[in-house]
């Protein structure tokens, strides 16, 4: 956090100030009283399930300064506000003002942000300190929580945006105002919440229109719904994939035996060779968006194409590749799950499971429930376990109630897969311990409240029964 005094706080979220206007903030400005540091800020909220106005005195023993509050704390100095999470919007707004010499990134889609922001990071951490989520964090809270680690040898800002609805992406790029958007695809995440495919591409343009013209908008050229973007923002426009009309493409893509993509980089600067230690063909794409993010901010494309190369999988659950002492593949992608991640998973599965010369393996398609899909959520859960059927998964298994229409779309597909249903991990374990055999490739993938991340966190450390 860069210091600020309390007054320039109390004038930046237009809150009235109870204490020594001179107090200085230069810690972590945190939500949480127990991430507190000497000279922090502590934001109380009030949550759905407890007021952090309750934990200000927790938070002035770990060392807070000052709080951020919905009214008068005893504890420490404060600054008070109608709405604190608006007010915290606000400051790290000021935070960003303050730091001209700071590129703002933002990166939205429906899959992928998380991955991205982390390739993204790993890049640019090569040209310059750089500041990106912790995790996930990308809602009205996150973002603010991000911002306010930047200090002023921060170069570049990553933040990732995410939207529920319409206007949440507009009101994050005025919190971290961006000079370079990236729009990776546009699919059927939180489909429930926004009603249409339409309304999520709309929430989604949201970060191209908030962009200067003297800004950059990195779009998928090989997603038509985010293509058209290019109609809605005045800044210049790059677009990456695949097809002809990207200007930074990928060639010549390969998959290695555990599904880890190579291909060459090819950009009007040259080309170069990329081999990904992440795995999934989609993270071809995703590279492509950061290769045009760190050619813009004056990369060289070897650079470029060596930092992508190193990049390592940053965030937890996110395409784990375990290859266990017995011979047996754990692929643990239950981070979180919808459609279109579903199926590059999917895809993923298949591809580690059909190895170049050499023999093929058998896959398992463990699969839990994808929440927030809305009416349709049934039909989505069934056209997925038909995809996976239709691919060539050998075995499916759809955990928990939520998820048995996958099963029963995949029977329906008619092929060889055999699917069958499990009420829960423990039970799904118990069917795992007991059928794997050396060889075996397991994918486990759901939404994060249905939990098989831990599933394959077990099936990481069980060995087959000898
Ligand atoms: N470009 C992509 N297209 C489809 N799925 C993707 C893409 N990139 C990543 N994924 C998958 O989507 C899931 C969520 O990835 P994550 O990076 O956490 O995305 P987000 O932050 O958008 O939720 C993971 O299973 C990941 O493997
Ligand atoms: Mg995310």
């Amino acid at each position: 956090m860069i210091p600020l005094t309390l007054a320039e706080i109390a004038e930046a979220t237009q809150g009235r100030l109870h204490g020594d206007p001179a107090t200085t903030v230069s810690g972590p400005v945190t939500t949480d009283s127990r991430e507190c540091r000497p000279g922090s800020l502590y934001v109380a909220r009030v949550g759905e399930h407890a007021d952090g106005h309750r934990y200000a005195a927790s938070a002035a023993e770990h060392g807070a300064v000052a709080v951020l509050a919905e009214r008068v704390v005893d504890d420490l100095p404060c600054v008070v506000v109608p709405d604190s999470q608006t007010a915290f919007g606000a400051l790290a707004r000021e935070v960003i003002r303050r730091l001209p010499q700071l590129t703002v990134i933002g990166v939205t889609g429906s899959s992928g942000k998380t991955s991205t922001k982390d390739l993204l990071a790993a890049v640019l951490e090569t040209d310059g300190p750089t500041v990106a989520p912790v995790n996930s964090l990308n809602s009205e809270i996150g973002v603010p929580l991000t911002v306010c680690r930047v200090d002023v040898a921060t170069r570049y800002l990553v933040a990732e945006m995410g939207a529920r609805g319409i206007g949440h992406i507009a009101y994050l790029a005025r919190v971290a105002p961006p000079t370079i958007g990236v729009v990776l695809n546009v699919g059927v995440a939180h489909l429930g919440e926004f009603g249409s495919t339409e309304a999520i591409a709309t929430a989604k343009a949201e970060l191209v229109e908030a962009l200067p013209a003297t800004g950059l908008a990195v779009l998928n050229a090989d997603d038509p719904v985010v293509a058209a973007m290019a109609a809605r923002t005045a800044a210049r426009v790059v677009l990456v994939g695949e097809s002809a009309k990207a200007v930074i493409r990928a060639e010549d893509v390969v998959l290695d035996d555990l599904g880890r993509p190579a291909f060459t980089l090819v950009a009007a600067a040259g080309r170069a060779p990329v081999t990904l230690a992440l795995h999934g063909r989609h993270h071809v794409g995703n590279a492509l968006s950061v290769a045009a993010v760190a050619l813009e901010v004056g990369m060289r494309l070897e650079e470029v194409a060596t930092a992508l190369s190193h990049a390592r999988a940053a965030s937890r659950w996110r395409m784990e590749v375990h290859e266990r002492a017995d011979g047996v593949t754990i692929v643990n992608d239950a981070y979180n799950a919808n459609p279109d991640s579903v199926r590059a998973a999917i895809r993923a599965l298949t591809s580690i499971g059909t190895p170049a010369g050499r023999p093929r393996r058998r896959t398992w398609a463990v699969l839990g429930e994808m929440l927030e899909m809305g009416p349709d959520s049934s039909a989505l859960h069934a056209e997925v376990g038909r995809y996976a059927a239709e691919h060539g998964v050998d075995q499916i298994l759809a955990v928990g109630a939520g998820a048995a229409p996958i099963a029963e779309g995949a029977t329906s597909a008619g092929t060889d897969t055999r699917a069958r249903t499990s009420p829960d991990s423990d039970a799904a374990y118990s069917l795992l311990r007991h059928e794997c055999r050396p060889g075996d490739v397991v994918l486990l993938k759901s939404s994060r409240d249905a939990g098989l991340r831990f599933l394959g966190d077990r099936l990481t450390q069980e060995e087959v029964a000898p």
